[in-house]
């Protein structure tokens, strides 16, 4: 088969692939220079829409509407945008061979492609309970959530099973969110995870308590400190019950599975550096081996920040990440050098009518402030996270767009803090003074 060359590739055609794509077209890319390949059959969207938006029973988002780059309030780059720009979209091709030293890509179908730049946007996928051997677990309708194929299968279930039982493994992102798109669509939502309350990689336990009591008021029956440890199938193949490992059956017509993701870094596993589960990357995204980056989910970088090297699993680093690498391309075309990363952790989320923000890091000390009762009809509280005297980490639930501006500030600016009683009672008044 003919091999296709271009100067730069883009394997990955997700949240940072598409945010590159609109940077190398800044930037003045030439007609027929970049490709993007992708294993999903669309065009680059923003994939928090689909445990958001897609699942709402009326008036759900649907694509060519959530296509980057809306999600940051950006230019919306349709199909035809790529087109009219020279860039290349090569959809529904999966790489499954990858050799950086001579700096080709081989797809499923044998295609190769020959690039003088590479950048790795392949992103996460799933943890699965499969791999934890867990009888039953292959069941038709267990469902996962990652790409728009997921999302549509999920859809078609939700629609086919109408107001029947739901059984939501996992109490992290995907476990608050999905519960909540369910809840709305009728079901009878039943949620279980292992640990002691709910999002604990950045919940306190007084930050959980509030979620738990509003999705309970919602009528989420939520099962804490237990896990699936079987599925019992009827004669379909489908799940009808799902056996806990507290002994406990719970029954479900859909099951949707949030237990995690993992970084999809396999292709290149022996041909480039890796830290801490991801491909390694300095302050531009660029990896161990020349003329190749690593952006979004896959790249562990140095956070300036904090003085350590992390991952970020969020869609605000896979933008900002994108962008970056694209102008330390272009830049070293000319000799030059641009600003090193400095990335300000942002991670948000938004459920039933809730929706959150948080800036900076989650570490030390910590005080909640305001109103957390989840019975009361607006609720609004935060909570500070305050080391070696500093505010290093702010979380705000439902502010104002000027609110969530100042606690980002907070984190930005890491401001002594005062005695936790007094940061308590100042509350969101200390975030908006800074
Ligand atoms: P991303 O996963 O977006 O893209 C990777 C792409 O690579 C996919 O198109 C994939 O098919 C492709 N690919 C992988 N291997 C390939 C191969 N071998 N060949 C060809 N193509 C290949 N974050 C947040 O901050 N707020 C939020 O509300 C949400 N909400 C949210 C909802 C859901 C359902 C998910 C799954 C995730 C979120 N996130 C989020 C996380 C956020 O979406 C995520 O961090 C970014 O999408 C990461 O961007 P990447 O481009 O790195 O990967
Ligand atoms: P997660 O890491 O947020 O949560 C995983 C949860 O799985 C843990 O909190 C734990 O409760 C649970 N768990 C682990 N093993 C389990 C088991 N055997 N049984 C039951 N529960 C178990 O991962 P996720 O929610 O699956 O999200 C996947 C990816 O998507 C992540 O990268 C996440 O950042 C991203 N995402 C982000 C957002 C957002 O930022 N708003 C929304 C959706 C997805």
């Amino acid at each position: 088969m003919a091999e296709k060359c271009f100067k730069y590739v883009i394997i990955g055609g997700g949240v940072s692939a598409g945010y590159a794509a609109r940077e190398f077209e800044k930037q003045g890319v030439n007609p027929n220079e970049l490709a993007i390949i992708s294993k999903e059959a669309v065009a680059p969207y923003e994939r928090p829409a689909l445990s958001k938006g897609y699942m709402l029973p009326e008036g759900a988002a649907r694509l060519p509407g959530f296509h980057v780059c809306v999600g940051s309030g950006g230019e919306r780059l349709s199909p035809e945008w790529y087109t009219e720009k020279g860039i290349t979209l090569i959809l529904s091709t999966e790489i499954v061979k990858a050799d950086l030293a001579s700096k080709s890509l081989t797809s499923a179908a044998c295609e190769t492609f020959k690039y003088e730049v590479l950048i790795i946007a392949t992103g996460s996928t799933v943890l699965r309970l499969e791999d934890f051997g867990i009888e039953g677990a292959d069941a038709k309708n267990i469902f996962y959530l990652r790409e728009i194929h997921d999302a549509d299968k999920l859809v078609e279930a939700i629609k086919n099973k109408k107001n029947g039982n739901a059984l939501v493994v996992g109490g992290g992102y995907i476990g608050l969110e999905l519960s909540a798109a369910l809840r709305i669509n009728n079901y009878d939502v039943s949620m279980v995870y292992p640990e002691p309350w709910c999002m604990p990689r950045l919940f306190t336990a007084d930050m959980a308590a509030f979620y738990e009591g509003y999705y309970k008021k919602k009528g989420v029956n939520i099962v804490k400190g237990t896990v699936a440890a079987g599925f019992v199938k009827g004669d379909s193949g489908e799940v009808k019950e799902v056996k806990l490992k507290n002994g406990n059956m719970v029954p479900a017509d859909i099951v949707v599975v949030g237990v995690g993701a993992k970084p999809l870094i396999n292709l290149f596993k022996g041909q480039v550096e890796e830290e801490k589960g991801g491909i390694k990357t300095d302050v531009f995204f660029k990896t161990s081996v020349d003329n190749v980056y690593a952006i979004g989910d896959v790249a562990t970088f140095p956070m300036k920040m904090y003085g350590d090297v992390r991952r970020v699993e969020h869609v605000d680093h896979s933008r900002k990440s994108a962008e970056q690498a694209v102008k330390a391309i272009f830049a070293s075309k000319q000799g030059k050098e641009i600003e090193a990363y400095h990335y300000l952790p942002y991670f948000y989320s938004r459920s039933f009518d809730l929706s959150w923000q948080f800036f900076g890091d989650n570490v030390g000390e910590t005080v909640v402030f305001g109103n957390r009762d989840p019975t009361s009809e607006k609720p609004k509280f935060g909570t500070y996270w305050v080391k070696d005297g500093k505010v290093m980490g702010a979380f705000l639930e439902s502010g104002t767009p000027e609110e969530n501006q100042a606690i980002c500030k907070v984190a930005k600016v890491q401001p002594p803090a005062p005695s936790l009683e007094s940061l308590a009672s100042e509350g969101l008044g200390f975030a908006t003074k800074i």
